[in-house]
């Protein structure tokens, strides 16, 4: 980190989005004061009220105020009076698409203490990463309709794969595999190349290419219809997936109710260029039913601030959150489903912060 002050936005969002933001900001400012950095925070109202108050959903100047800042949090989107899509398309992908943020970087980590529904699994078995491109393939709104609502309706929606594309995914997924350095060293290509002959060939050809610059690295490929079956019946042969963005969407809800489902999956979008910036976020949805009922489990977006702390030059802090997360799943939540955790979504916020200091494990 060059800048002596990390400068965060958030946009808390909708729901409870919030909630769960003022949480990892709870964490975010104890673990300051513990490891002595200085941080400011910029709350934006973007979201889905505003957007029915004033028809805008990102304002004039609003990227040109994310560029300015270190890294974003964001906590939820999705309000029940707006359409579905309009947010996630707007704000969302928006966002991911403008800042080119190229990696969505998801964590698939059982903690201590939290259940996953395979049978048998423990921590030891379920650690693992995917990689998703983040800004092409399904997602680039490229496609149109013929005769739109008749009963010769036609609708196309294509994938774009570029070179450029898919190289600076696979080569970042190489060097994240080489510094993440599990005993597996492993990354594994998900794609179709049986049936995607074009797009997902010049993933194929590309991820063999990239490897040759890192023959540290093991590599493996699977398709994506195998690879469901695999992190179900051995996830633990997983080390780093890279795969394509449409791919990497479905699979990593996989992942995330593998490693306890939406109260504790995390991810970030990450532009990991110079300059870039990223933006970090809890999985889980906007959940309205437990609006401002404070039963939404904030761990997931503490985890997304533990990754936000990893890449904006605060990895020390980020461990030591990721410690007291283990801590408080390990020894005080009853479960991380929301309204049963045994505790309040504040209650779990300083349970994390009073673990803070809970000593690094040898
Ligand atoms: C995700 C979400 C988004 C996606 C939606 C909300 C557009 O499911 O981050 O995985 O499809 O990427
Ligand atoms: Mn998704």
């Amino acid at each position: 980190m060059t800048t002596a002050t990390l400068s965060i936005a958030t946009i808390a969002g909708d729901g409870t989005g919030p909630e769960v933001t003022s949480e990892a900001i709870k964490v975010l400012d104890a673990v300051a004061r513990l490891d002595g950095f200085e941080f400011t925070v910029e709350s934006l109202d973007w979201g889905g009220d505003r957007y029915l108050r004033t028809g805008e959903i990102i304002p004039e100047g609003g990227f040109d105020l994310l560029r300015s800042k270190d890294a974003v949090f964001l906590g939820a989107i999705g309000h029940p009076d707006v359409a579905p899509g309009v947010l996630e398309k707007g704000l969302l992908l928006e966002l991911r698409f403008k800042l080119d943020q190229y990696i969505n970087l998801r964590p698939v980590k059982l903690l201590p203490g939290v259940e996953t529904p395979l049978a048998g699994r423990g921590p030891d078995d379920i650690d693992f990463v995917v990689v998703r491109e983040n800004t092409e393939d399904l997602y680039c709104g490229v496609g149109g309709y013929l005769k739109k609502g008749t009963a010769d309706e036609v609708a196309v929606q294509q994938a774009v794969y570029t070179r450029k594309g898919c190289e600076r995914c696979i080569r970042w997924a190489f060097e994240y595999t080489r510094r993440r350095n599990s005993p597996k060293k492993t990354l594994t290509l998900v794609a179709k190349t049986n049936v995607l002959t074009f797009g997902h060939d010049l993933w194929w050809r590309t991820f063999q290419e990239v490897a040759k610059d890192y023959p540290d690295v093991n590599t493996d490929y699977n398709h994506v219809d195998a690879c469901c079956m695999w992190m179900v019946k051995n996830p633990d042969a997983y080390d780093v997936i890279v795969t394509t963005n449409m791919f990497g969407d479905i699979i990593t809800d996989l992942g995330g109710i593998l490693q306890g489902g939406m109260g504790v999956a995390a991810g970030g979008n990450l532009n990991p260029d110079d300059g870039g910036v990223s933006m970090f976020e809890p999985m889980g949805g906007s959940a309205p039913k437990y609006t401002g009922t404070n039963k939404i489990n904030p761990i997931a977006a503490i985890n997304a601030m533990a990754m936000l702390l990893e890449h904006s030059g605060q990895p020390q802090s980020a461990a030591r959150i990721d410690r007291a997360v283990a801590s408080v799943t390990g020894t005080k939540m009853q479960s991380q489903a929301a309204g049963r955790m045994g505790f309040s979504t504040s209650e779990v916020g300083d349970l994390v912060v009073a673990a803070l200091d809970s000593p690094e494990q040898g």
